[in-house]
């Protein structure tokens, strides 16, 4: 079946059988390497994308549910402030994510902060828990993530000081 959608901010159309998984098609079919194919259980948190704006497992849809939908993997939002924030946010924790588990760390990031961006412990718990991975600090990924709603807020706030009202002197 044919399926149409917009890819970082491109239209593509790839042809798939109905059983094709959604991140088989961004991998192998439209050549976008960075979102990883990990458990393919819908728990490692690897192949996440966003959907239509919403934090999405694309090892659990098929791809056709993208059909007429906007799809932003890792290498579009890494184009966007937004991702500036977060960068800059995990760098000052100390915190680098491996090749494997970046896209589902720096989505479920930007997740947690337009939900609420003064996120509290338990919100940052719940996102740290969505990635699985042995390998690195849990704590230094919640500090990563709380630097980085740091980095939201004064960014934001930076941006409505230049587009408030400015009182002329009198
Ligand atoms: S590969 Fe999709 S959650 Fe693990
Ligand atoms: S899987 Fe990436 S740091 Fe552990």
């Amino acid at each position: 079946m044919k399926c149409s959608f917009i890819l970082n901010g491109d239209d593509v159309s790839v042809q798939t059988p109905p059983s094709t998984l959604l991140i088989d098609i961004i991998r192998d079919e439209l050549r976008l390497k960075a979102s990883r194919a990990g458990c393919l259980q819908g728990e490692c948190g690897f192949c996440t994308v966003l959907l239509d704006s919403s934090l999405t497992l694309a090892c659990m849809v098929p791809a056709f549910r993208a059909h007429r939908t906007e799809v932003i993997t890792i290498e579009g939002f890494e184009q966007t402030d937004d991702y500036g924030d977060i960068e800059r946010g995990f760098a000052d924790a100390g915190f680098e994510p491996c090749g494997f588990c970046r896209a589902g760390r720096v989505l479920t990031t930007h997740a947690v902060l337009l939900a609420n961006a003064t996120p509290t412990e338990s919100e940052l718990q719940r996102a740290a828990a969505s990635i699985r991975c042995r390998c690195s600090s849990t704590s230094r990924f919640i500090d990563g993530m709380r630097n980085a709603a740091q980095q939201r807020r004064e960014r934001e706030n930076a941006l409505k000081g230049e587009t408030g009202l400015r009182i002329l002197p009198g």
